[in-house]
């Protein structure tokens, strides 16, 4: 029936305060805050259809899903059917244009699409805080892939998470950067973020990690509201750094960079020491991503694509949020 399905799709997001660490972990409710770009060109399509099918089927870019990933998948519709207070089974396929699980945020459009999709092919009309904090249990990042632009994800102090929601800081339009993303390396990452994040808990410079929080909260809002990228990518740089100082301290370690990641940086600060303002980060992979001008984009990207060791550069403009296509 065409009423119980909707198709949606949904942009990638890059945190440039990031979210490390949950206080909550079976709601994806999160120790601290988080803040980030949704970046436009790597999205996902999520088609959901509710039929009398006997099972769920679900599809990844083309293929049955799996293992894991289709547990995931399977767990996200039973919270969307809990929501809706439905039970039939659903059709799921999602194409993607990210390459998955190698830390360039697949996850997040997906489960922001398919909150959306999910969502209205069952009935719902969600609210945007609503389809944040639905998004958000498929993975916590998805919260902010919801809106487009620079987002922020709130803690929330409450227990059942209404209160963890993103909201828009500023559409994608009011400032024009480029995010450069050096691939390294397209293998699948050895410890997924949900994994990492628990190791990064128990490490000694946790509790650092987040009493730091709020005041890079506080001077990120104010950068993004000042359109400072120099504060702002300093701030970014060093959000990523703490980041993996937390998990570099862990027991059993956590280390997502390759050499080819660590070389990345050095030649961004060469870049800067020569006068270009760019600034990474890097997320639970290998890979780079560096924020710089529109004018100085192309610089960056040609500077990273000679570094031994990288893929692929990929250059994007600031996103949309999720929207609904059929
Ligand atoms: O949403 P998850 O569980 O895939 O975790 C995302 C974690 C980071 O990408 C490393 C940081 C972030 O804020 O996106």
């Amino acid at each position: 029936m065409a009423s119980d399905t909707a198709t949606a799709h949904a942009n990638v997001n890059l945190a440039l305060v990031k979210y490390w660490g949950k206080r909550e972990p079976a709601l994806n409710l999160p120790a601290t805050g988080s803040i980030s770009i949704t970046l436009d060109g790597l999205g996902v399509e999520a088609r959901v259809a509710f039929d009398d099918g006997s099972a769920d089927r679900l599809e990844i870019d083309g293929s049955p899903a799996a293992g894991k990933e289709a547990g995931r998948l399977e767990r996200f519709l039973d919270v969307v059917r809990a929501e809706a207070g439905r039970r039939e089974r659903a059709l799921v396929a999602t194409r993607g244009s990210v390459p998955r699980g190698i830390g360039l945020a697949s996850s997040a459009a997906a489960f922001a699409a398919l909150a959306l999709a999910g969502s209205r092919a069952a009935g719902l009309r969600l609210e945007p805080p609503a389809l944040s904090a639905l998004a958000r249990r498929g993975s916590g990042s998805a919260a902010r892939s919801i809106f487009g632009g620079f987002v922020e994800w709130r803690r929330g102090e409450r227990a059942d998470g209404h209160d963890s929601v993103a909201v828009q800081l500023a559409p994608p339009e009011r400032w024009d950067v480029r995010v450069v993303v050096a691939v390294t390396t397209t293998a699948p990452k050895a410890v997924s973020s949900r994994d990492g994040m628990r190791r990064a808990e128990a490490s000694p410079f946790y509790p650092a990690w987040v009493a730091g929080a709020d005041t890079d909260l506080i001077d990120a809002r104010a950068a993004i509201e000042a359109r400072d990228l120099e504060a702002l990518g300093l701030l970014a740089e060093h959000s990523a750094l703490k980041m993996h100082a937390v998990g570099l301290a862990a027991r059993p370690p956590l280390l997502y960079w390759r050499g080819a990641t660590i070389e990345c940086v050095h030649r961004v600060w060469e870049l800067r020491a020569d006068g270009t303002p760019a600034f990474v980060t890097i997320d639970a992979g290998p890979q780079v991503k560096v924020l710089c001008t529109p004018a100085d984009a192309s610089r960056v990207a040609a500077a990273l694509a000679a570094v031994p060791g990288v893929e692929r550069v990929l250059t994007c403009i600031p996103g949309d949020g999720a929207r609904v296509l059929a």
